[in-house]
């Protein structure tokens, strides 16, 4: 078939004449996207999205947020307890993975969940025997801990619907959560206005900034309840990771977990965190302590009090090359390795969590101040205003 030239042509200018408007569609998509996320004032690399979570048994939505840096790291937050479900990092060869636990739908968080990635109060750790007093007034608060208070009550911070603000700026993304708990609400005095803003910046830092106040004086006392496992692998034990803690000191506790008052040296103990070290190392020696934590379970009293954000604790795993630090401006930190798992949880990826498959760095104040006259006040008093900030950084070494 012998085609004269001038067909030939048309031919050809059709085919350059498809070529082109494929690129032209193309990069219109891609600017789109841009102009999309520049309209939102967002780079395209950090961004939020979201999308439903699931339904409450009273219908309400609840709402998964997510955070993406231009690294790719991703924290999912849900609006249910300002719950941390999913935190993805990279490892040490760039594979991103998720080391928080926690459930793949609501539903896991609304059967009793041990706090996985929960926003905690209105005082986080135990209150013993439930009880404070006030000005010489006496506030009686649920006994949900055998016969002490623990994380705020029945219907704590963790059990809330919290109401989500979404900021963004050229540096980070934040999700802003509020939530007003009534005068009395749980025993505890007070309409506290309580905000929890989670910042993700390009530097692979998730900062966690509380912020209260309250028409009545009241006690305050706001954590997050992460359980990390840096490895990725959830069926893995955490005994391996190596932990460092800014502490010399440490407050033991009685039978029940509550703290005896007393400020312990770690030196010479298998409290003693100061330079990194295995989890595993010192668990399981006749320390009766440990015996009574069933492993780590305690409160340490970290250095530079008064000397605002500083390294409070690290934690790294080998295998993997995920390191993390924790900063803060809180007094104290409670870590806890995962003692009660006890593997009748389902795990996101399959199986169940087994004792000891994660770890917590609950930044705070000391567990039953209320009630310990040599520990730092937790009081907020109307016109004053309840704020601190804990940050979790993540990097590979
Ligand atoms: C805190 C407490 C632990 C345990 C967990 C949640 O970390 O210190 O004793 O109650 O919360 O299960």
């Amino acid at each position: 078939m012998n085609m004269s030239k001038r067909s030939l042509k048309y031919v050809l200018l059709l085919c350059l004449a498809l070529v082109f408007t494929q690129c032209k569609t193309k990069t219109e998509n891609a600017s789109d996207n841009q102009e999309q996320n520049s309209t939102k004032g967002m780079t395209t690399k950090h961004q939020i999205s979201t999308s439903e979570f699931g339904k409450l048994p009273s219908g309400e939505k609840i709402t998964k947020y997510r955070l993406v840096n231009e690294n790719g790291m991703e924290v999912d937050i849900i609006n249910y307890g300002g719950i941390i479900t999913n935190l993805k990092v990279p490892d040490k060869n760039g594979v991103n993975k998720d080391v928080v636990l926690g459930f793949n739908s609501l539903d896991g968080y609304l059967t009793p969940s041990p706090y996985f990635g929960a926003i905690i109060g209105r005082y986080g750790n135990r209150i013993a025997g439930g009880k404070f007093v006030i000005d010489g007034k006496e506030y009686t608060l649920a006994l949900n801990d055998g016969k002490n208070h623990l994380h705020g009550g029945n219907k704590g911070f963790d059990k809330v619907v919290w109401e989500a603000t979404q900021i963004s700026n050229s540096k980070s993304v934040s999700l802003q959560l509020s939530y007003l708990s009534k005068d009395m609400e749980e025993g505890y005095p007070g309409n506290l206005k309580t905000t929890v803003t989670y910042t993700l910046d390009n530097s692979n830092s998730l900062k966690v900034k509380y912020e209260a106040t309250s028409d009545k004086k009241t006690v305050v006392n706001l954590t997050q309840h992460s359980y990390f496992n840096l490895s990725g692998d959830f069926s893995k034990k955490i005994l391996d990771h190596q932990i460092m803690i800014n502490a010399d000191a440490f407050l033991p506790v009685d039978a029940t977990l509550i703290s005896t008052g007393e400020f312990r040296k770690v030196k010479g103990t298998p409290f003693n965190f100061t330079s990194a070290k295995a989890i595993g190392k010192e668990i399981n020696s006749e320390n009766e302590q440990l015996k009574r934590g069933l492993g780590y379970d305690h409160c340490w009293v970290l250095k530079d009090q008064d000397k605002g954000q500083r390294l409070a604790a690290t934690a790294y795993d080998p295998k993997s090359g995920r390191f993390m630090e924790v900063f803060t401006d809180q007094p104290g930190i409670q870590f806890y390795t995962g003692n009660f798992l006890d593997g009748t949880l389902p795990a996101k990826g399959g199986g169940t969590y087994a004792k000891r498959t994660g770890f917590c760095l609950e930044t705070q104040h000391f567990p039953d101040s209320p009630n310990q006259k040599d520990f730092p006040s937790v009081l907020l008093s109307p016109g004053e205003k309840y704020q601190t900030e804990t940050s979790f950084k993540f990097s590979v070494k």
